[in-house]
């Protein structure tokens, strides 16, 4: 049977709705003796910032019980750096390219969307809620208002269909996502880490030197399932799902629960073919269940 696994996600067509999380695949070089690239549905890269940024102090990683937390405090070599080394490599790839953005200010974040203008890229995903960076980062992706205005400002500058990447860290998930959308966001992004906090008892201090962390990995995966479920049934965009998505199973979830892609993160620490196999399972399920197109297991559980 001929099966159909391509998906869109504002206009862009992936040849199947498997990425990578920003920030657990570097901008793939690192997996590529691994992972065969042309076969992932797009990838997603680290988040890039105006100029380089150190991140945290370390420790910044820290193992947890179904999963990870970590601080890195968006660690990246700024867009220069970025443009001129990862998007040509990206490019010798047969596989959609999402740059992740990040910044402090509205201005930072215009500065690397206006560069990325006139780069061959094919999305643009920004990162208004990561828990790890005091100022800019989460601000944003707090507050419907703020996200509101960012959304409309990098708009008004980008050239790149707009994904707003959005912070679990919220009491109503979809009051965010309503505003994103409102402001003209072309797809939506969900869910990032999840802020918590671990006591090293033989150190008696923080296991992380930032004090908090964000939680990722399976322990997060059915929050993930439940809030994708509560966007994909309030805003009429495209969703990228991720949250602790380890196998085809976990992924598909996500898409029964709405989203039209899904990105695999920590997984890919602890089994760097994770993607691949995802991608496999995905396409052994709609064989053995009489699927045809993907596009029918989006949002099918209501
Ligand atoms: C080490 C690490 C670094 C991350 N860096 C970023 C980042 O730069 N930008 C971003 O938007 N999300 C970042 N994230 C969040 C992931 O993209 C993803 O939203 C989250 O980890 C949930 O997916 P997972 O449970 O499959 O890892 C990072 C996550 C981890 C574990």
């Amino acid at each position: 049977m001929g099966i159909n696994t391509k998906v869109n996600i504002a206009g862009v067509e992936l040849k199947n709705p498997i990425t990578v999380a920003s920030g657990t695949f570097g901008s793939g070089m690192e997996y590529d003796e691994f992972v065969d690239l042309n076969r992932l549905g797009a990838v997603t890269t680290k988040g890039v910032a105006n100029v380089p940024w150190p991140g945290n102090p370390t420790p910044r990683v820290a193992e947890t019980y179904g999963g990870m937390m970590n601080a890195i405090g968006l660690q990246n070599p700024g867009i220069d750096v970025f443009a001129k080394r990862d998007i040509p490599f990206l490019r010798t790839k047969d596989t959609k390219i999402i740059v992740n953005v990040c910044g402090k200010s509205t201005e930072d974040y215009i500065e690397v969307v206006e560069r990325l203008a006139d780069e061959d890229v094919d999305l643009l995903e920004i990162n208004v809620s990561c828990p790890n960076v005091k100022e800019g980062g989460i601000a944003f992706g707090q507050d419907p208002k703020a996200l509101y205005d960012i959304t409309k400002a990098i708009k008004a500058k980008a050239k790149q269909p707009v994904i707003m990447k959005l912070s679990p860290n919220v009491t109503d998930i979809t009051i965010m996502a309503k505003a994103a959308c409102e402001a003209g966001a072309d797809a939506l992004s969900l869910i990032n880490t999840i802020t918590g906090m671990k006591i090293d008892v033989n150190r008696r201090t923080f296991a992380v030197a930032n004090k908090t962390a964000g939680v990722s990995g399976p322990a997060i995966h059915p929050i993930a399932v439940r809030m994708v479920y509560q966007v994909a049934n309030a805003v009429d965009v495209p969703i990228i799902g991720m949250g602790g998505v380890m196998n085809a199973e976990d992924a598909l979830e996500l898409i029964m629960a709405g989203a039209s892609a899904v990105a695999v993160g920590t997984a890919n620490f602890n089994n760097p073919y994770a993607t691949i196999e995802i991608i496999d399972g995905i396409e052994k399920y709609m064989i053995d269940n009489n699927i045809s197109d993907i596009n029918e297991l989006i949002g099918c559980v209501k």
